[in-house]
């Protein structure tokens, strides 16, 4: 139904093009809101148009939209609407470095405000991968235990007790996220590389080492989400595309 090869193609073509000097963009304060993010979260929904958006999409984050394993493309399936659409907007305005996915973004490529609302109805319904990719340390390794004690100690007050995020302040929901996607972000976060990152998170996390950022995040990564939000198994595929 969804053409997707075609889109392969154009991504392809555009990847070409793009040079990486159009990326310098000043650094902002974190959410000021505004412009089309307050318009996006405003306007009603139309999910079967966001499937139409999500089809550019897809091609990248996958017709699940579970990402991938080598944390390349985040898992966007189940991420709540307004972080969604902060995030693109974010991207949009170029508050965060993503020229991979920046082209794909633009509003000649996906439409106005209305679209960032459909798409981001659309994913945030999307049942989640019931298999993401983890880091290494187990349940009962120190690994995981000091990656527990860390979490508990800095990233509940924001991130919730399960990794669930919290909607209504924009806090990410994190659990069942890549491993990999989520060591990138933390490191972009706590090094300053991602412009949009909230600053009381990039001082909560200052004194980490990478050790400790592999232990909080190997522990966040097997946090689950609950069964009614992940699919029915990882072999699952979205009906809406075939
Ligand atoms: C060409 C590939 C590509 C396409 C097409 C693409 N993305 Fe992305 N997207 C990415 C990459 C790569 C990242 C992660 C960037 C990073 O590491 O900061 C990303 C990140 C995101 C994020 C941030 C996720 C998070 O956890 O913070 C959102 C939201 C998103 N994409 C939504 C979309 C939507 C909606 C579309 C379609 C309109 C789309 N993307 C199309 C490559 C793509
Ligand atoms: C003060 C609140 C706060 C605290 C404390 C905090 N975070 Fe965050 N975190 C955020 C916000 C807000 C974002 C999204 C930033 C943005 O707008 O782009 C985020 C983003 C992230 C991301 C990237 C998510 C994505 O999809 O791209 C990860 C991973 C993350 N946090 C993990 C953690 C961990 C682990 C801790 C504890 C060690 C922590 N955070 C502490 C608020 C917080």
């Amino acid at each position: 139904m969804k053409k997707l090869k075609l889109v392969g193609a154009a991504i392809a073509a555009l990847g070409l093009t793009l040079g990486a000097g159009a990326f310098a963009a000043a650094p902002t304060s974190w959410n000021t809101g505004g412009g089309e993010q307050d318009e996006a979260l405003h306007l009603k929904p139309d999910v079967e148009n966001g499937l139409d958006v999500y089809e550019v999409c897809s091609a990248c984050h996958l017709p699940e939209g579970w990402g991938t394993c080598d944390g390349t493309f985040p898992q966007l399936a189940g991420q709540h609407r307004v972080v969604l659409i902060k995030q693109l907007a974010d991207i949009r305005a170029l508050n965060r470095d993503n020229p991979t996915m920046y082209p794909f973004a633009l509003p000649e490529a996906i439409g106005d405000a209305q679209a960032i609302a459909d798409v981001a109805e659309y994913i945030q319904r999307l049942k989640m991968n019931p298999a993401n990719c983890v880091g290494e340390g187990e349940p009962g390794s120190p690994e995981y235990a000091l990656g527990e004690k860390l979490y508990k100690e800095n990233c509940v007050q924001c991130h919730g007790e399960n990794g669930e995020g919290n909607a209504e302040k924009y806090y990410p929901l994190i659990q069942g996220q890549h491993y990999k996607y989520m060591l990138r972000q933390f490191e972009w976060i706590r090094d300053g590389k991602r412009r949009n990152a909230n600053p009381d998170m990039v001082k909560q996390i200052q004194g980490f080492s990478d050790a400790d950022m592999r232990a909080v995040i190997n522990y966040t990564s097997r946090q689950k989400p609950p069964a009614d939000q992940l699919a029915p198994s990882p072999e699952w595929q979205n009906p809406d595309f075939d």
